[in-house]
């Protein structure tokens, strides 16, 4: 199927994930490869968000059109949120969370760790997700009850059991304020596990949990585009993923891990209060 030329479905349809995971790759697959196109020329902040440290590039906002012009043709529909402003109410009950670039710094400055990341779910419950690499190829998808894959094989989380063995991804929001913060979270954990990661991309850390590559991800004050994708692929993949207190993964807070850290990290993180809400 192609997006753009096939609409797939009418309102009050309940479409299969599957269906929506191939729209959703398919988007993907075009907006990577217009942003690694837009990678080769100049690149450069085009305006600053929420912090002067948080960037926009053309290549984000022009991935971020495509892609909202494609689910509209294919599911006119849906509702679609975006992080480049896109909020499009529907009437179908299916909610698309679209971040086009996750990883906008990295992006910037050349390092190859940047994701197309596109989530469908119904309302809050994911049931389709990919995220794209355009810099490795590598594509990372799933959709509800069928598993993970990267490139199409399957993945799974890591069998880690001891948490002071544990590698252990994160990341930083873009106000002082909450960095202040997460520097007190980082400085507490750090001394007790195998050490931190800090890839620059939510979307990715998650994947990089589904695939074993990390032991587990925490991260404060996300936006929900940042990792809905990557909740449903890490999920699919064997993750337990909660908001650090038996809830679904927030805004406020995500931890996601194999089991056998996850209820040790998440008590851990409590004690610091690693969840608590600095802006
Ligand atoms: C950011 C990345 C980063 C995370 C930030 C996000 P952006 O998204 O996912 O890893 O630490 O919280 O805002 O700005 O690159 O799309
Ligand atoms: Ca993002």
């Amino acid at each position: 199927m192609t997006a753009g030329t096939t609409r797939t479905s009418t309102a009050g349809d309940r479409p299969q994930p599957t269906e929506l995971l191939e729209l959703a790759t398919d988007l993907a697959l075009r907006a990577g490869a217009a942003v690694a196109g837009m990678r080769s020329g100049v690149v450069s902040s085009a305006a600053t968000k929420s912090s002067p440290t948080d960037p926009v590039t053309e290549a984000d906002r022009a991935a971020e059109s495509a892609i909202v012009a494609g689910i509209a043709e294919a599911r006119p529909d849906d509702a679609i949120v975006g992080e480049e402003g896109t909020d499009r109410a529907g009437s179908s009950g299916v909610v698309w969370y679209v971040d086009p670039i996750d990883g906008t710094v990295n992006y910037l400055y050349g390092i190859p760790a940047y994701a197309v990341s596109i989530a469908v779910g119904l309302g809050r419950s994911m049931v389709a997700g990919v995220v794209l690499n355009p810099a490795t190829d590598e594509l990372f998808a799933a959709s509800v009850g069928a598993g993970a894959t990267r490139n199409g094989l399957p993945i799974s989380v890591s069998d880690r059991t001891d948490l002071a063995a544990a590698l252990v991804a994160t990341g930083f929001g873009y106000q002082a304020d909450r960095r202040r913060a997460q520097a007190d979270v980082l400085s507490a954990l750090l001394p007790t596990i195998r050490d931190i990661r800090r890839f620059g991309s939510a979307a990715l850390d998650l994947c990089a949990v589904a695939s074993g590559q990390v032991d587990a991800y925490y991260e404060a004050g996300l936006n929900v585009w940042d990792y809905a994708a990557g909740w449903l692929i890490a999920a699919e993949a064997g993750a337990t993923c909660d908001d650090g207190r038996g809830g679904p993964p927030s805004e406020r807070f995500l931890v996601a891990a194999g089991p056998g850290i996850h209820h040790q990290l998440g008590e851990r993180l409590r004690d610091v209060d690693a969840d608590r809400v600095t802006d």
